[in-house]
Protein backbone atom coordinates (compact mmCIF):
# COMPACT_ATOMS: atom_id res chain seq x y z
CA UNK A 1 0.00 0.00 0.00
CA UNK A 2 1.52 3.46 -1.27
CA UNK A 3 2.82 5.99 1.69
CA UNK A 4 2.56 9.39 0.72
CA UNK A 5 5.39 11.43 2.59
CA UNK A 6 6.96 13.90 0.82
CA UNK A 7 5.46 16.57 -2.29
CA UNK A 8 7.44 14.30 -4.48
CA UNK A 9 4.79 11.46 -3.89
CA UNK A 10 2.29 13.62 -5.24
CA UNK A 11 2.11 14.22 -9.54
CA UNK A 12 1.44 16.95 -11.48
CA UNK A 13 -1.95 15.29 -12.47
CA UNK A 14 -2.33 14.30 -8.59
CA UNK A 15 -2.42 18.23 -7.51
CA UNK A 16 -4.00 19.40 -10.60
CA UNK A 17 -7.20 16.37 -9.60
CA UNK A 18 -6.65 17.88 -5.91
CA UNK A 19 -7.33 21.76 -6.85
CA UNK A 20 -10.42 20.78 -8.95
CA UNK A 21 -11.58 18.50 -6.43
CA UNK A 22 -11.18 20.94 -3.07
CA UNK A 23 -12.92 23.69 -5.42
CA UNK A 24 -15.78 21.00 -6.24
CA UNK A 25 -16.12 20.10 -2.57
CA UNK A 26 -16.57 24.05 -1.61
CA UNK A 27 -19.42 24.32 -3.90
CA UNK A 28 -20.85 21.17 -2.14
CA UNK A 29 -19.89 18.14 -4.21
CA UNK A 30 -20.72 14.67 -3.26
CA UNK A 31 -18.16 12.52 -1.92
CA UNK A 32 -16.88 9.92 -4.66
CA UNK A 33 -15.63 7.15 -1.91
CA UNK A 34 -17.93 4.42 -1.78
CA UNK A 35 -18.18 2.56 1.08
CA UNK A 36 -17.95 5.82 3.53
CA UNK A 37 -14.35 5.65 4.56
CA UNK A 38 -12.93 4.94 7.92
CA UNK A 39 -10.09 7.50 8.40
CA UNK A 40 -6.98 6.22 10.84
CA UNK A 41 -5.47 9.26 12.60
CA UNK A 42 -2.09 8.44 14.02
CA UNK A 43 -0.98 11.60 15.84
CA UNK A 44 2.01 10.95 17.96
CA UNK A 45 2.89 14.89 18.04
CA UNK A 46 0.66 17.66 18.85
CA UNK A 47 -1.52 18.78 16.47
CA UNK A 48 -5.16 20.91 16.02
CA UNK A 49 -5.72 21.63 12.52
CA UNK A 50 -4.34 18.58 10.50
CA UNK A 51 -6.18 15.96 13.38
CA UNK A 52 -9.52 17.82 13.78
CA UNK A 53 -9.40 18.26 9.41
CA UNK A 54 -8.69 15.28 8.87
CA UNK A 55 -11.66 14.05 10.98
CA UNK A 56 -13.69 16.59 9.91
CA UNK A 57 -13.20 15.26 6.38
CA UNK A 58 -13.81 11.75 6.94
CA UNK A 59 -17.08 12.76 8.26
CA UNK A 60 -18.02 15.09 5.54
CA UNK A 61 -17.05 12.24 3.18
CA UNK A 62 -19.57 10.13 5.34
CA UNK A 63 -17.03 8.26 6.83
CA UNK A 64 -15.68 8.19 10.25
CA UNK A 65 -12.20 9.14 12.18
CA UNK A 66 -10.26 6.20 14.02
CA UNK A 67 -8.28 8.45 16.34
CA UNK A 68 -4.92 6.89 18.16
CA UNK A 69 -3.04 9.33 20.11
CA UNK A 70 -0.30 7.28 21.59
CA UNK A 71 1.44 4.05 21.53
CA UNK A 72 0.28 1.09 23.94
CA UNK A 73 2.44 1.82 27.04
CA UNK A 74 2.15 0.49 30.70
CA UNK A 75 4.08 1.45 33.79
CA UNK A 76 5.52 -2.41 33.49
CA UNK A 77 5.92 -2.61 29.88
CA UNK A 78 8.06 -0.43 27.03
CA UNK A 79 5.95 1.23 24.51
CA UNK A 80 4.66 -0.77 21.52
CA UNK A 81 6.65 0.02 18.28
CA UNK A 82 5.28 2.69 15.76
CA UNK A 83 5.55 0.42 13.08
CA UNK A 84 3.23 -2.14 15.13
CA UNK A 85 1.00 0.35 15.68
CA UNK A 86 0.39 1.25 12.04
CA UNK A 87 0.44 -2.56 11.23
CA UNK A 88 -2.39 -3.03 13.62
CA UNK A 89 -5.04 0.48 13.03
CA UNK A 90 -3.91 -0.79 9.21
CA UNK A 91 -6.67 -3.32 9.69
CA UNK A 92 -9.21 -1.42 10.88
CA UNK A 93 -9.36 1.27 8.81
CA UNK A 94 -9.11 2.55 4.84
CA UNK A 95 -6.41 5.13 4.89
CA UNK A 96 -4.39 6.08 8.00
CA UNK A 97 -3.21 9.79 8.43
CA UNK A 98 -0.23 9.77 10.36
CA UNK A 99 1.89 13.20 12.39
CA UNK A 100 5.03 11.47 13.57
CA UNK A 101 8.01 13.63 15.66
CA UNK A 102 10.03 10.71 13.59
CA UNK A 103 10.62 10.47 9.63
CA UNK A 104 7.82 8.81 8.29
CA UNK A 105 10.40 6.08 6.83
CA UNK A 106 10.65 2.30 6.61
CA UNK A 107 11.95 2.45 10.18
CA UNK A 108 8.83 3.13 11.72
CA UNK A 109 6.25 1.77 9.10
CA UNK A 110 5.25 -2.21 8.55
CA UNK A 111 6.36 -4.00 5.89
CA UNK A 112 2.59 -4.87 5.13
CA UNK A 113 0.51 -1.84 6.40
CA UNK A 114 -3.07 -3.15 4.77
CA UNK A 115 -4.17 0.71 4.46
CA UNK A 116 -2.74 3.72 2.03
CA UNK A 117 -0.83 6.09 4.44
CA UNK A 118 -0.75 9.69 4.21
CA UNK A 119 1.80 11.91 5.63
CA UNK A 120 0.19 15.09 8.03
CA UNK A 121 3.56 16.30 8.75
CA UNK A 122 7.11 14.23 9.90
CA UNK A 123 10.34 15.40 11.10
CA UNK A 124 13.88 14.48 10.79
CA UNK A 125 16.22 16.50 7.74
CA UNK A 126 13.87 16.00 5.30
CA UNK A 127 10.81 16.22 7.30
CA UNK A 128 7.44 17.79 5.02
CA UNK A 129 3.94 18.69 5.30
CA UNK A 130 2.27 18.51 2.30
CA UNK A 131 -0.97 18.20 2.77
CA UNK A 132 -0.43 21.91 4.45
CA UNK A 133 1.45 23.14 0.85
CA UNK A 134 -1.69 21.98 -1.23
CA UNK A 135 -4.13 23.75 1.08
CA UNK A 136 -1.58 26.93 0.89
CA UNK A 137 -1.77 25.99 -3.18
CA UNK A 138 -5.38 25.87 -2.83
CA UNK A 139 -5.46 29.46 -1.12
CA UNK A 140 -2.80 30.53 -3.75
CA UNK A 141 -5.61 29.55 -6.38
CA UNK A 142 -8.49 31.20 -5.25
CA UNK A 143 -7.14 34.60 -4.33
CA UNK A 144 -4.40 35.06 -7.07
CA UNK A 145 -5.51 32.97 -9.74
CA UNK A 146 -2.57 30.30 -8.95
CA UNK A 147 1.39 30.06 -8.03
CA UNK A 148 2.51 30.50 -11.72
CA UNK A 149 4.37 33.80 -11.88
CA UNK A 150 3.71 35.44 -8.64
CA UNK A 151 6.25 36.51 -5.88
CA UNK A 152 6.10 34.74 -2.74
CA UNK A 153 7.38 35.80 0.28
CA UNK A 154 7.92 33.46 3.67
CA UNK A 155 8.70 35.02 6.56
CA UNK A 156 10.25 33.37 9.79
CA UNK A 157 12.01 29.95 9.97
CA UNK A 158 13.09 28.45 6.17
CA UNK A 159 13.69 24.78 8.34
CA UNK A 160 9.97 24.98 8.68
CA UNK A 161 8.42 21.30 7.76
CA UNK A 162 5.43 23.41 5.51
CA UNK A 163 8.04 25.71 4.32
CA UNK A 164 10.03 23.00 2.21
CA UNK A 165 6.91 21.03 1.15
CA UNK A 166 5.60 24.85 -0.35
CA UNK A 167 9.03 25.34 -1.78
CA UNK A 168 9.06 21.92 -3.88
CA UNK A 169 5.50 22.87 -4.85
CA UNK A 170 5.42 26.44 -5.65
CA UNK A 171 8.36 25.92 -7.93
CA UNK A 172 6.58 22.84 -9.80
CA UNK A 173 3.60 25.82 -10.34
CA UNK A 174 6.06 28.07 -11.83
CA UNK A 175 6.40 30.77 -8.95
CA UNK A 176 7.64 33.64 -10.18
CA UNK A 177 9.96 34.03 -7.04
CA UNK A 178 10.25 32.98 -3.45
CA UNK A 179 11.79 35.64 -1.13
CA UNK A 180 12.99 34.11 2.58
CA UNK A 181 12.52 37.00 4.81
CA UNK A 182 14.60 35.84 8.10
CA UNK A 183 17.36 36.19 10.30
CA UNK A 184 21.12 34.86 9.49
CA UNK A 185 20.93 32.96 13.07
CA UNK A 186 18.06 30.58 11.04
CA UNK A 187 20.22 29.94 7.96
CA UNK A 188 23.63 29.14 9.77
CA UNK A 189 24.29 25.62 8.08
CA UNK A 190 21.76 24.94 6.32
CA UNK A 191 20.56 24.71 2.53
CA UNK A 192 17.23 26.02 1.15
CA UNK A 193 14.32 24.62 1.47
CA UNK A 194 13.56 21.70 -0.61
CA UNK A 195 16.16 21.65 -3.08
CA UNK A 196 15.41 24.42 -4.87
CA UNK A 197 18.22 26.43 -3.92
CA UNK A 198 18.09 28.77 -7.29
CA UNK A 199 14.67 29.86 -6.98
CA UNK A 200 14.49 30.83 -3.25
CA UNK A 201 16.59 34.31 -2.15
CA UNK A 202 17.26 35.08 1.33
CA UNK A 203 16.58 38.62 2.66
CA UNK A 204 16.47 40.31 6.00
CA UNK A 205 15.08 43.20 5.95
CA UNK A 206 10.96 43.98 5.68
CA UNK A 207 11.51 46.13 2.74
CA UNK A 208 12.50 43.56 0.89
CA UNK A 209 9.06 41.94 0.92
CA UNK A 210 7.78 44.72 -0.75
CA UNK A 211 5.69 43.72 -4.01
CA UNK A 212 5.05 40.33 -2.64
CA UNK A 213 1.84 38.62 -3.88
CA UNK A 214 1.75 36.74 -1.11
CA UNK A 215 2.91 36.81 2.42
CA UNK A 216 3.58 33.41 3.90
CA UNK A 217 4.06 33.66 8.06
CA UNK A 218 5.79 30.40 8.70
CA UNK A 219 6.57 30.71 12.21
CA UNK A 220 9.34 30.25 14.75
CA UNK A 221 9.92 27.65 16.61
CA UNK A 222 9.82 28.33 20.37
CA UNK A 223 13.47 29.32 21.21
CA UNK A 224 15.13 28.95 17.91
CA UNK A 225 15.98 32.80 17.90
CA UNK A 226 16.73 35.46 20.63
CA UNK A 227 13.74 38.34 21.86
CA UNK A 228 15.30 40.42 19.45
CA UNK A 229 15.47 38.42 16.54
CA UNK A 230 11.66 37.21 17.14
CA UNK A 231 10.84 41.06 17.05
CA UNK A 232 12.68 41.33 14.02
CA UNK A 233 10.28 38.94 12.03
CA UNK A 234 7.08 40.20 13.55
CA UNK A 235 4.39 40.87 10.95
CA UNK A 236 2.51 44.57 12.29
CA UNK A 237 0.79 46.84 11.30
CA UNK A 238 4.07 49.24 10.44
CA UNK A 239 5.05 46.23 8.14
CA UNK A 240 1.68 45.76 6.82
CA UNK A 241 1.61 49.07 5.35
CA UNK A 242 4.41 48.35 3.16
CA UNK A 243 2.69 45.57 1.64
CA UNK A 244 0.71 46.25 -1.84
CA UNK A 245 -3.05 46.25 -1.20
CA UNK A 246 -3.31 42.95 -3.49
CA UNK A 247 -0.90 41.19 -1.10
CA UNK A 248 -2.53 38.18 0.33
CA UNK A 249 -1.66 37.21 3.78
CA UNK A 250 -1.80 34.06 4.84
CA UNK A 251 0.07 31.44 7.42
CA UNK A 252 -0.45 27.33 8.13
CA UNK A 253 -0.98 28.51 11.65
CA UNK A 254 -0.74 28.21 14.47
CA UNK A 255 0.68 31.88 15.43
CA UNK A 256 1.74 32.52 18.82
CA UNK A 257 3.39 35.85 18.68
CA UNK A 258 4.72 35.93 15.27
CA UNK A 259 1.57 38.35 14.04
CA UNK A 260 0.88 41.59 16.20
CA UNK A 261 -2.38 41.14 17.53
CA UNK A 262 -3.24 44.50 15.85
CA UNK A 263 -2.62 42.91 12.68
CA UNK A 264 -5.51 40.60 12.30
CA UNK A 265 -7.92 43.37 11.74
CA UNK A 266 -5.98 43.55 8.65
CA UNK A 267 -8.75 42.07 5.32
CA UNK A 268 -5.36 40.89 3.73
CA UNK A 269 -4.35 38.56 6.38
CA UNK A 270 -6.46 35.33 5.52
CA UNK A 271 -5.19 32.61 7.66
CA UNK A 272 -8.43 31.96 9.26
CA UNK A 273 -10.03 31.71 6.03
CA UNK A 274 -7.31 29.20 4.33
CA UNK A 275 -7.87 27.57 7.41
CA UNK A 276 -11.42 27.11 6.85
CA UNK A 277 -10.86 26.12 3.19
CA UNK A 278 -8.62 23.81 4.26
CA UNK A 279 -11.48 20.79 5.08
CA UNK A 280 -12.01 20.56 1.10
CA UNK A 281 -8.57 20.05 0.82
CA UNK A 282 -8.41 17.07 3.07
CA UNK A 283 -11.66 15.75 1.73
CA UNK A 284 -10.60 15.52 -1.80
CA UNK A 285 -6.95 14.28 -0.26
CA UNK A 286 -8.68 11.32 1.37
CA UNK A 287 -10.47 10.62 -1.73
CA UNK A 288 -7.29 10.76 -3.83
CA UNK A 289 -5.61 8.26 -1.94
CA UNK A 290 -8.81 5.99 -1.73
CA UNK A 291 -8.14 5.46 -5.64
CA UNK A 292 -11.34 8.27 -6.34
CA UNK A 293 -8.92 9.84 -8.97
CA UNK A 294 -9.49 6.76 -11.24
N1 LIG B 1 -0.91 23.80 10.01
C1 LIG B 1 -0.82 22.74 10.82
O1 LIG B 1 -0.23 21.70 10.49
O2 LIG B 1 -1.40 22.92 12.05
P1 LIG B 1 -1.46 21.84 13.20
O3 LIG B 1 -0.05 21.63 13.71
O4 LIG B 1 -2.36 22.43 14.24
O5 LIG B 1 -1.99 20.57 12.63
Amino acid sequence: MRTRRSMDDFSDADVAWLMDRAAAHREGSASRVVPPPVVGLLFLETSLRTRLGFSAAAARLGGWPLPVFEQRHSAISMDESVAHTVRALSGYCDVIVTRLPVPLNSDVLPLRPRCPILSGGDRGPAGEHPTQALIDLFALRNDLGGAAGRSVVVVGDPRMRSVVSLCRLLVRQGVGEIRVLTVPGLLAGRQPPGGVADRVRAVFDWSDAAGADFLYVAGIPHEAVSLEDRDRLRLTPERLAGLGEGCVVTSPLPVIDEIDEESWADPRLRAFEHSDDALFVRMALLELVLGAAG
